[in-house]
């Protein structure tokens, strides 16, 4: 408990150093602002049918936001290779079948990534699926004794390896992840460790995927190339062709998550990939689905300072100077469109500003109308644990702090049975 506080203690103490300034937590601060618009076209044309949005506008936002904030990622390996390394159809008291696949990112055997998989038993046909990353290790998520334990990489202390072993027990992120509740409703649940793609700190790339794929000579990310979410990002696709091979898994039914720095990666997953039927973000906050341009709680600045690794380089050049921002993270929302997309906060998540998230599916939402759907059904914040399901952008607003627990696991759920039921 000591620990955890001072660490709270350092991590806000360097944000505050690193930004020369204290977060804005007052709604009557936050500065003016204009949001590009979605339906304008770069040109000034607007956009008025969905054969523009999708042929011109759609791409041309797409291109922004990979060149000034997320980064280019290479083209992922045709025909992915993939092992199942386990299975077992009596997993979780019979209720599932547990597999375990390794995807190798080239043709050697060293460099791969490993999809935990949890699917009903009780099914009559292929199931729709929850997928998303894990900050701690695939072991990490349920209690289950068999689960391989996953090689935790962190940032490695004087004289060590970045090699954790046994840094998280089997079990430790268990309250995030209601796996047996999934199961109950029918739906798969896959989950794959971040640091298999990319070990989430800063060493200049080294140490993930990207030398893979670095041409002849080059030792790090060109400024408009991918940083760490963009990465995982395209881990997640990487999955992706493995589930349209599988055949437990309707693979027109995906929905991508993830809390926090996973969330902002899964957002960025659902844009690059439209197979992801639906996207969930979870406190995804700054980089995710809060507008930049509000500047409420976590900010360009802070972000790239604190995580320099995450984004691509050009974005540090958006450090205090968000209004210059050739896009904002409503159009993240709006590359969605037409699939499903849910956003969740959490009230007093301020750092990653809820009502900046929630504004993101505000003005997203012209761009659904374009579609003939209802994008967010309201415009004013719903009530703390108000959920708001009927369009389809989904949000809510949940009391308590940055986490992802079982009432956002049962808003997701409730939405997703809507639409894959
Ligand atoms: C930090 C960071 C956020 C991020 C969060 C997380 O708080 O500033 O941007 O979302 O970590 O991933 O837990």
């Amino acid at each position: 408990m000591k620990k955890t506080l001072l660490i709270i203690y350092i991590l806000l103490f360097s944000f505050f150093f690193a930004n020369g300034q204290e977060p804005n937590y007052e709604e009557s601060k936050v500065p003016q602002y204009v949001l590009p618009d979605p339906l304008k076209m770069e040109n000034g044309e607007s956009v008025d049918s969905k054969t523009q949005w999708v042929e011109n506008r759609r791409p041309e936002i797409l291109h922004l936001f990979e060149t000034h904030i997320y980064g280019k990622a290479p083209e992922r390996p045709m025909d992915i290779r993939c092992e199942i390394l386990s299975e077992n159809k009596y997993a979780l008291g019979n209720m599932a079948t547990r597999k375990e696949i390794a995807l190798y990112f080239t043709d050697s055997n060293e460099h791969y990534m490993t999809i935990l998989m949890y699917i009903p038993n009780k099914r009559a046909g292929a199931v729709p699926l929850f997928f998303g990353l894990n900050f701690k290790g695939n072991h990490s998520i349920c209690e289950d004794p068999d689960i391989t334990e996953s090689v935790i990489r962190m940032e490695p202390r004087k004289g060590e390896s970045e090699i954790r072993p046994h840094a998280f027990k089997l079990g430790d992120a268990s309250s995030r992840w209601p796996v047996e509740m999934l199961i109950a409703n029918g739906y798969g649940l896959a989950t794959v460790y971040s640091g298999d793609i990319d070990p989430d700190y800063d060493d200049g790339f080294q140490n993930g995927v990207h030398p893979l794929f670095y041409k002849s000579g080059q030792t790090r990310p060109e400024p408009n190339e991918w940083g760490t979410l963009a990465t995982w990002a395209w881990g997640l696709s990487c999955a992706m062709d493995y589930f349209e091979t599988d055949e437990d898994i309707d693979a027109t039914k995906v929905a991508v998550f993830g809390h926090s720095r996973h969330g902002k990666a899964a957002l960025w997953a659902g844009a690059i990939d439209q197979r992801f039927a639906m996207v969930i973000s979870n406190d995804s906050g700054c980089g995710g689905a809060a507008l930049s341009r509000r500047k409420y709680g976590e900010t360009s600045r802070t972000i790239n300072t604190t995580f320099p690794h995450w984004f691509c380089e050009n974005f540090k050049q958006y450090n205090d100077k968000e209004n210059e921002l050739p896009v904002d993270q409503h159009q993240l929302i709006a590359l969605m469109a037409p699939r499903l997309v849910y956003i969740a906060s959490a009230v007093e998540d301020r750092w990653a500003d809820p009502k900046g998230e929630f504004l993101s599916g505000v003005h997203a939402t012209p761009v659904y109308e374009l579609f003939g759907l209802t994008g967010l059904p309201v415009r004013d914040m719903p009530a703390v644990n108000q959920p708001v399901h009927t369009g389809y952008i989904g949000y809510h607003v949940r009391a308590g702090y940055h986490d992802i627990n079982l009432y956002d696991w049962q808003q997701f759920v409730k939405f997703a049975n809507k639409h894959f039921k």
